[in-house]
């Protein structure tokens, strides 16, 4: 851990790096913890954002009922860390996984588990009746993505027989529509996602009306979660993205306060032989690469793009003026999250542009 660097200015660190401005981050962590309780909804966020716990356990500071993890690796660094309120939402079916997720459970008994598949259903409830330990279970319906979950027609049927599992308790449904999170335009992307999380929300009706105890209806991004809370099905919501933000979620139209650009990126200007541009030492092995462009928010003249200059270097153009000298250093706001905070191993935390701290990012690489 890099712990000489605390109380340097943000100027002298090494790059590439990510900072984290700590106000910005509690302002996003409060705000979504207010829009939450006027909308009565519970907020679960998802860690597969940050992947760094003590993130995770300042958003249950701030309100969250748990947090959720993509993968079984993520979600054993963070009971490791002493999160609870762990929801995995993908299945889990390789038979080494089970194992590692029966010991997760030991420790974690109020871990839930999503659920598309009626064998893996039948297997996961043979290990734990061996075990002598229930599983809680949502399940997965699909929004219309392809990805995972059950059509939305094999809901109630599905539902009903999991129930059926004596070492599964079913508690409700998750309907996650990704697919929606990035519309741009608030009242389409509204239009849309009520249309899918109003068809869950039947199937979570009728449960109930059969005497299935589907408490939960989870599922929401950064992009649709204030839409869903305003639907009385949805129980919770797990955004991820909105604690760091990212340039793809700046762009599009919010209902509310937009959360703040808490996570940026510093990266050095370390060739400068073109009139046309200047290579900097963020490329695609730094800079998570999508359509949108990161965006540089220390000069507002300059524009970064990886332009084919590979997995080490970045090309920066000026539109007007001057471009940055040799040695310079550029602030940008990354373009798409997750992936890029991945391929780091430390958050710089900053307070009036000081290193106040540094907080591992410690289940970066988990993916299984
Ligand atoms: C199942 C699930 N829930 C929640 C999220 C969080 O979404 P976001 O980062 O868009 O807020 C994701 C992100 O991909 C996800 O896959």
């Amino acid at each position: 851990m890099p712990h000489n660097y605390l109380g340097l200015h943000k100027s002298q660190l090494p790059t590439p790096c990510l900072l984290i401005d700590k106000h910005k981050l509690i302002n996003n962590l409060t705000l979504m913890q207010q829009l939450a309780k006027d909308k009565e909804v519970n907020v679960r966020p998802h860690a597969k954002t940050h992947k760094c716990s003590k993130i995770a356990q300042l958003q249950l500071k701030y309100g969250a009922i748990g947090i959720c993890v993509a993968k079984i690796s993520e979600a054993l660094v963070m009971v490791q860390a002493g999160v609870r309120g762990i929801l995995i939402t993908s299945p889990i079916v390789a038979d080494n996984k089970i194992k590692q997720l029966i010991d997760l459970i030991k420790q974690a008994p109020d871990t839930m588990l999503v659920i598309d598949n009626l064998e893996n259903a039948a297997k996961l409830n043979q290990v734990c009746q061996k075990h002598k330990l229930s599983l809680n279970v949502l399940l997965d319906i699909d929004a219309g993505i392809g990805r995972t979950g059950v059509h939305l027609n094999q809901a109630i049927n599905y539902a009903h027989k999991i129930n059926q599992f004596s070492n599964l308790i079913f508690k409700g449904i998750q309907c996650y529509a990704g697919h929606l999170q990035h519309i741009s335009d608030l009242a389409q992307r509204r239009t849309l996602s009520h249309q899918i999380l109003n068809a869950a929300g039947e199937i979570k009706i009728q449960l109930l009306a059969q005497g299935i105890d589907c408490q939960i209806q989870t599922g929401s991004g950064t992009g649709t979660f204030s839409l869903d809370a305003e639907l009385a099905t949805v129980s919770e919501i797990q955004p991820g993205s909105y604690c760091v933000m990212d340039q793809e979620y700046s762009d599009i139209e919010y209902k509310e306060q937009k959360f703040l650009a808490a996570m940026t990126m510093l990266t050095t200007v370390i060739s400068n032989n073109h009139p046309s541009h200047v290579t900097v030492d963020a490329g695609t092995k730094a800079l998570y690469k999508v359509a949108t462009k990161p965006r540089i928010i220390s000069h507002e003249h300059l524009n970064y793009d990886w332009d084919g200059f590979g997995d080490e270097h970045g090309k920066v153009t000026a539109a007007s003026g001057d471009l940055p000298a040799l040695g310079e250093v550029l602030e940008l706001v990354v373009a798409h999250c997750d992936p890029t905070i991945n391929l780091f191993d430390h958050f710089y935390i900053i307070e009036n542009d000081h290193v106040v701290d540094i907080w591992a990012i410690d289940a970066r690489g988990c993916c299984q």
